[in-house]
């Protein structure tokens, strides 16, 4: 069963295109109550657009907005997260969930984050990342959530049912969110392109375009629908629907001739690897390096000690200072043992 969410203090900081879907869908389905929703944005007239809209509170004050919050959720650009978390650590109430959609931020710097700029007080928040996809905005949309170090299996039953209310969800180990995002993030670009194709294809043939589209979209939706609700194999429909010596059996020929199949996989590895390597690039430039230097106890004195220039000293001190504190908590998670790895 779902959880019950509407007794829950909601904060969504950076209520933009997506934050936007995505309250909107709370507030119409009553996932959340009016009075228990706040948002933020960075200008202050969109904040009072957006309060006469939704008929909810909306700041440009995030630490105010973050304040007795149940659950956190950070619809910002991944560029402007750093600064927001470094703004709203202190006010992170101690049970509160953060989820976050932002791109190609990993939970382990959300946390690291956390936990650095409150010297370790906030170094066990629980951290759901998600990736949903545009057709969110009418309820079809298709996300990957996936929880960080110290999410719960409820704290995911939260998000899920949180990203349910537009479309669907599924929960994947976070290895696997470059691939979401070269699939179902990037995808909806794919699936526009092959459905104005198979609309040019139709006003070629002799149909007014707005009924091609119409045709073609139908058809599209139509189609996932039974894979969905069948969960039968694509290759077994398509083969019901190609009669020996038929019509479909030639324009299947065709699609195989002009290499649609392989094209299209090309185009989602190369959306993967770009996904990746942008991200390799973020870390080159500095400003994923952090997330390796940084650890749940240590990571400002990291910083500071680059700074610094006196490298080895500091990071033996912080290493010693991070495994004082895991014996102390009796944990010694390998995230830990990793980060204090990654920063020697
Ligand atoms: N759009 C999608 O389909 C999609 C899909 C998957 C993931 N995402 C992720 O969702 C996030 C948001 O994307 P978007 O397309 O919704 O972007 P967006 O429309 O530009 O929204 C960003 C919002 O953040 C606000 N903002 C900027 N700085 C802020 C600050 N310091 N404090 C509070 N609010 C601040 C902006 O306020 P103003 O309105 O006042 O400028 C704006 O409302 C990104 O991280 C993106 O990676 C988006």
């Amino acid at each position: 069963m779902s959880p019950k969410l509407s007794d829950e203090k909601l904060a969504v900081l950076g209520a933009g295109k997506l934050g936007g879907i995505l309250l909107r869908a709370y507030l119409k389905q009553g996932l959340f109550v009016s009075n228990r929703v706040v948002a933020t944005v960075k200008h202050a007239e969109r904040a009072a657009a957006l309060a006469k809209e939704l008929g909810i509170t909306v700041t440009t004050d995030n630490r105010e907005a973050v304040k007795g919050a149940d659950i956190v959720l950070l619809t910002i650009k991944p560029q402007t997260v750093l600064e927001v978390l470094q703004e709203i650590a202190p006010e992170i109430g101690a049970d509160a969930l953060l989820v976050s959609v932002a791109a190609s931020v990993p939970t382990g710097f959300v946390e690291q984050q956390l936990a650095a700029a409150t010297d370790g007080k906030r170094d066990e928040v629980p951290v759901v990342r998600a990736m949903p996809n545009t057709p969110a905005a009418v309820g079809c949309g298709m996300t990957a959530i996936c929880g960080g170090a110290h999410a719960s299996r409820d704290h995911l039953e939260i998000a899920r049912t949180m990203f349910d209310a537009v479309g669907r969800t599924i929960v994947l180990d976070e290895k696997h969110m470059d691939a979401v995002t070269g699939l179902s993030a990037s995808g909806p670009a794919f699936a526009y392109i092959i459905l104005e194709s198979l609309a040019e294809a139709g006003v070629k043939v002799g149909l007014a375009r707005d009924v091609a589209t119409v045709l073609a979209a139908q058809t599209m939706k139509g189609a996932a629908s039974v894979v969905l609700e069948t969960g039968d194999h694509p290759a077994l429909l398509k083969d019901a629907v190609t009669t020996p010596a038929g019509c479909t059996i030639d324009g299947i020929l065709e699609l195989e001739e002009g290499k649609l199949r392989v094209t299209l996989i090309k185009a989602v590895v190369k959306a993967t690897q770009s996904r990746g390597s942008r991200r390799g690039r973020e870390k080159s430039a500095g400003r994923i390096d952090q997330v390796a230097r940084r650890c749940a106890i240590c990571c400002r004195r990291s910083t500071e000690t680059i700074a610094g220039g006196q490298r080895e000293t500091d990071r033996q001190d912080a290493c010693d200072r991070r495994r004082k504190i895991a014996r102390h908590t009796r944990k010694t998670p390998w995230r830990i043992v990793q980060a204090c790895e990654r920063s020697t």
